[in-house]
């Protein structure tokens, strides 16, 4: 079928990307969905500085390929055809679509840690999907690669059903998006990854997307106390809304958390993207503490802190991917906390837009203007 979507062709254009447009709204040849595939109508797609990072080139990836990585919509079609296994699904389902396929066979997701899926990282390493194939073509291009399985920047996808989780139909898709990378990422970061508890003084580092589930997830679970640290005004008077001591991101940062939560948090939580600020969160982890991260700096980044604290003060330092979720089981409790009013991801969604109006929303991504824009179909 004929599909409209968001391409790119080459990393590293310079911005303004309302004028370099590293994103091109072309018309795409979408094939069937194979066996154990699903067609879907995406909703919504919303855009994470994971995809800002394939434009600029500080997390490089095949090109081209269809971008997007956030997307939630409703199943139009069964590769196989209907009553063909495909995980269950029927048409007519909505789902929000998760960036790690998970094979459900390999041994990390046997052991319930799906972020490491083998077959999953191989695929979206390559750029296909889970069982290796790619569905889209372009007129003079050929084919093009798929990003973490989803691309979510079109208003039609093919992806494993190893990609898709069911969820409720009474959600809006523009919020359901939300879950399959910010509300995942950053909410599985405080709850699994950090084990937030009521006795914890968390701080989060960076308040976007991923940051401000991270404070929500952290305040579902009862946190005693929550530090926000931004470098944008706007997002620090957005934490302290929710709840949270904002802190003024720089030099002083760490003296200022230290005083805040009388000697640093428990918990710390790092979702920029730079080994500098990492440095920084570690260093606002009090002795005994956990610093978490989950930002993803360009792979040439290399982490400088003081070796033996980590022995003398039992320190644990570890990252999070996909929030170390599992998304058949977390993705629906998410949601059902959202649905209870515990986990108010509306406050996440800054901007609704047009498919068309991708690359400005990708520079006011960059300059800190948005938390999470949705691109609505
Ligand atoms: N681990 C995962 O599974 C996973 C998943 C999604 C995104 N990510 C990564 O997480 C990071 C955050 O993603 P996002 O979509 O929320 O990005 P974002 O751009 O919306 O948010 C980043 C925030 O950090 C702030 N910031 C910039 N410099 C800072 C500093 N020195 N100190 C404190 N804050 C600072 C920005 O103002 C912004 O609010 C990115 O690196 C992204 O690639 C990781
Ligand atoms: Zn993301
Ligand atoms: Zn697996």
């Amino acid at each position: 079928m004929n599909v409209r979507g968001a391409v790119l062709r080459e990393m590293g254009r310079p911005r303004p990307y309302a004028e370099s447009r590293p994103l091109e709204i072309v018309d795409l040849e979408l094939a069937p969905p194979g066996p154990g595939e699903l067609l879907v109508k995406v909703g919504a797609a919303g855009l994470c500085h994971s995809d800002l990072s394939v434009i600029d080139g500080s997390r490089p990836r095949v090109m081209p390929m269809v971008l997007g990585h956030e997307a939630a919509g409703e199943v139009l079609a069964i590769g196989g055809g209907e009553g063909a296994d495909a995980g269950g699904f029927a048409v007519g389902d909505h789902v929000v679509l998760s960036f790690v396929p998970t094979c459900g066979s390999c041994g990390p997701c046997r052991a319930q840690r799906p972020a490491l899926c083998e077959p999953g990282a191989a695929a979206n390493a390559a750029g296909t999907l889970l069982g290796g194939e790619r569905r889209w073509s372009a007129a003079g291009a050929g084919h093009l690669h798929h990003h973490l399985g989803v691309s979510a920047f079109a208003d039609h996808v093919v992806v494993d059903h190893h990609s898709a989780v069911k969820v409720d139909p009474s959600l809006p898709h523009e919020i359901a998006a939300l879950f399959g990378c910010a509300v995942l990422t950053g909410v599985g970061a405080a709850v699994n990854s950090a084990r937030v508890g009521p006795e914890d003084r968390v701080v989060v580092f960076g308040l976007g997307g991923v940051g401000l589930a991270a404070l929500l997830g952290a305040r579902m679970a009862g946190a005693a106390e929550i530090v926000a640290v931004d470098v944008v005004e706007e997002k620090l008077e957005h934490a302290r809304r929710l709840g949270a001591t904002p802190v003024h991101a720089g030099d002083g940062a760490v003296e200022a958390i230290r005083q805040a939560t009388g000697g640093g948090g428990d918990k710390v939580i790092e979702t920029v993207g730079s080994a500098r600020v990492l440095r920084q969160a570690y260093e606002a982890t009090r002795r005994g503490g956990t610093t978490v991260t989950v930002g993803l700096p360009h792979p040439e980044q290399r982490l400088d802190i003081q070796a033996v604290s980590l022995v003398t003060e039992e320190r644990t330092l570890k990252g999070s991917y996909l929030g170390s979720c599992v998304p058949g089981r977390d993705i629906p409790a998410f949601v059902a906390a959202y649905q209870e009013g515990r986990l108010p991801v509306d406050e996440l969604l800054t901007h609704r837009i047009a498919l068309d109006d991708v690359n400005e929303a990708f520079d006011r991504l960059a300059a800190g203007a948005a938390v999470r824009q949705a691109i609505v179909f």
